[in-house]
């Protein structure tokens, strides 16, 4: 229907008769003549209609806001005065003669350049107008050319689509699964992949080498604005390749991805073992940009006479952490006692500060409701081992190491983004060595990554040490996020059997679970691993956006739920029947 899109047309279309298909932007009356702005998804191209030709010119007159139309008319120069060099398009007009309306439309529920008063929630309601909206619409197409190049990359190095189920059973990645009943099974149920984990390496038992899908996965688990319950990943397996090379190969599809869409060099990745990344930042994801760092202060602590200090500090499982922030003594009172609330999200129990006014003066330069229970030699030591100058605070955390990580790393990052602290762009790492296992709540242990992530020791050692083992795994981390995550593989169902035993999943659980993975693990499997990257959250950073809803054409709310098609909805008394299931609902409190 159209010759040309709306926002292609320049000056060298000049004097050109062209038809274009697109939607009304804006519709201005000046004084007898009609403008219209025009809107398809390249751009905005400015049409008129004058009072000559009467037909075109009372359909114009017509129409409103988003109603679809096609017009032809003729390219010409803006009067001088009129040119608009922000526009693509803005050196010259459409002389319009002849329009045709394709479609009214309604009053939209909010103008496109008005999206940012009316709230998310309504946005996503009317979602197929919000994804109108010019910003949005690039970001779409920014996904999509990622996508492409990523695929690019890994078809050109020897990689297999090789789409897998979504009726599966359930794929442990540490969430809640999401259930589809089973009609022709009655009380059976299908899980959707949280990951395509387990196929991908029965894809590499059976010989494919090189794998990769850009997959679908479903986690029904706590959302923020990193996580949905149905996101997509750009997933790998490999056979024959060594921790390193997988890195390398992934590191550098990573970095000519940025080089090619934004010509952004990231440089090689640093690597960080996971307890140093504990340590220093309190984070297996460090925002490396922030140059702030957490220092262990326990064996200072241990014997002053302070139990919210000496407690944590004599614990084998306490620590007591400084953070220092330069220049921080400008904090007001207000200020700190916001960030104590905020470290109270993530368990601290309080936020413990020393304003340092004078170094030099130990009895009375220090400014802090704790200070009086550190002995002039502890204070001595502290400023010394955080080389702490005039202006600085610094702040506390004394609790279980995992509360003082958790509290503490999160509030370095919050500092660095509040005080702009960021020292460079981007700063991409590797998290390496992390461990096979952690404690839970309740005593038992569970796997960091999945069960299926190779240790780096034999079976012998890691049925001795489970909680000081390593494992092969290994995440990239850009900018406080994790994009990626991935391992060598346990390729021998020994190995395999000592992993869920030790995971306490007993053997009839081994087998009626992953009885298919510890066969094909039998019938030679080669030595094998890979990698997944979160697709939306490599496209939210690098389109700058706050949250991967603004990534996703389609997203789900913080509730799980679209908006847009009021999912998950109600299913007829007939379908449950089919399925046998009935419904107790909660019971109203
Ligand atoms: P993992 O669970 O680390 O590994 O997931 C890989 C990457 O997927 C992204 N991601 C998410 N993105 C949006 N919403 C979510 N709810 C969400 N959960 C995860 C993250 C993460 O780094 N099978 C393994 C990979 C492997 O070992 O090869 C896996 O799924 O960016
Ligand atoms: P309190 O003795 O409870 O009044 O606390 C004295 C100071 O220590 C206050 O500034 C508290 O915010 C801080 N504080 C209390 N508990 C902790 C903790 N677990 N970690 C760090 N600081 C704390």
């Amino acid at each position: 229907m159209r010759s040309h899109y709306c926002g292609e047309l320049n000056a060298s279309n000049i004097s050109q008769e062209i038809t274009l298909c697109g939607w009304v932007h804006r519709r201005r009356d000046h004084g007898g003549v009609i403008f219209l702005d025009v809107r398809d998804r390249e751009g905005i191209t400015q049409v008129v209609f004058d009072p000559d030709r009467a037909d075109s010119f009372a359909l114009a007159d017509s129409v409103r806001n988003e109603y679809v139309i096609k017009l032809t008319g003729l390219v010409r120069a803006r009067p001088e005065g009129t040119i608009n060099p922000n526009m693509r398009t803005g050196e010259i007009e459409v002389l319009g003669t002849s329009l045709e309306i394709l479609n009214a439309a309604q009053t939209p529920p909010f103008q496109l350049d008005e999206h940012q008063s009316v709230g998310e929630d309504i946005r996503l309601k009317n979602r197929f107008i919000d994804l109108r909206r010019p910003e949005i619409q690039q970001k779409m197409r920014f996904r999509s050319k990622v996508t492409s190049v990523l695929r690019r990359y890994l078809d050109d190095n020897g990689f297999l689509d090789i789409e897998t189920p979504i009726l599966t059973r359930a794929t442990p990645e540490g969430a809640r699964d999401y259930l589809v009943p089973s009609r022709t099974q009655q009380g059976s149920f299908f899980a959707l992949p949280q990951s395509p984990q387990l196929f991908k390496q029965l894809l590499m038992v059976s010989g494919f080498d090189r794998y990769y899908q850009i997959a679908k996965c479903f986690r029904d688990e706590d959302l923020r604005a990193d996580r949905q319950p149905e996101f997509t990943q750009v997933d790998i397996e490999t056979s024959f390749m060594s921790e390193e090379q997988i890195m390398a190969m992934t590191e550098e599809m990573i970095t000519n991805l940025f080089k090619e869409l934004m010509n952004i060099d990231l440089g090689s990745f640093p690597r960080m073992p996971y307890s140093e990344a504990m340590e220093t930042y309190g984070s297996d994801k460090p925002d490396l940009r922030i140059p702030l760092t957490l220092i262990t202060v326990s064996d200072l602590m241990a014997e002053v006479d302070f139990k919210v200090f000496s407690g944590p500090a004599t614990d084998p499982k306490g620590r007591v952490a400084a953070l220092k922030v330069p220049g921080g003594n400008s904090l007001t009172r207000k200020q700190i006692d916001d960030y104590t609330k905020f470290v109270g999200i993530y368990g601290a129990k309080g936020l413990a500060y020393i304003k340092v006014n004078d170094k030099s003066n130990l009895e009375e330069g220090l400014q802090s409701p704790i200070v009086k229970f550190l002995p002039v030699e502890v204070r001595g030591a502290l400023l010394e081992r955080l080389d702490a100058q005039d202006g600085d605070l610094i702040f506390f955390g004394a609790d279980s190491a995992k509360i003082v990580n958790e509290a503490l790393g999160a509030l370095r990052c919050k500092l660095g983004e509040d005080m702009d602290l960021y020292t460079c762009e981007w700063a991409p790492l590797w998290v390496v060595d992390f461990p096979m296992f952690e404690e839970t709540s309740d005593g038992g242990i569970t796997a960091i990554h999945h069960p299926f992530t190779a240790p780096s020791c034999s079976p012998e050692d890691l049925k001795a040490n489970p909680l000081t083992a390593l494992s092969q795994a290994y995440d990239m981390v850009l900018n406080g996020t994790e994009l990626g995550g991935g391992s060598i593989r346990i390729h021998q169902a020994s190995m395999q059997e000592v992993v869920f035993e030790l995971l306490n999943i007993s053997e009839e659980e081994q087998e009626e679970k992953f009885g298919f993975l510890l066969d094909a693990l039998k019938f030679g499997a080669p030595p094998h691993g890979g990698l997944a990257f979160g697709l939306d959250r490599l496209v939210m950073l690098m389109t700058g956006s706050s949250s991967i809803r603004d990534v996703i054409a389609f997203p789900k709310t913080q509730s799980a739920t679209c908006l847009l098609t009021q999912a998950p909805g109600e299913v007829s008394e007939k379908q449950l029947k089919e399925l046998s299931i009935r419904v107790r609902k909660p019971v109203a409190e």
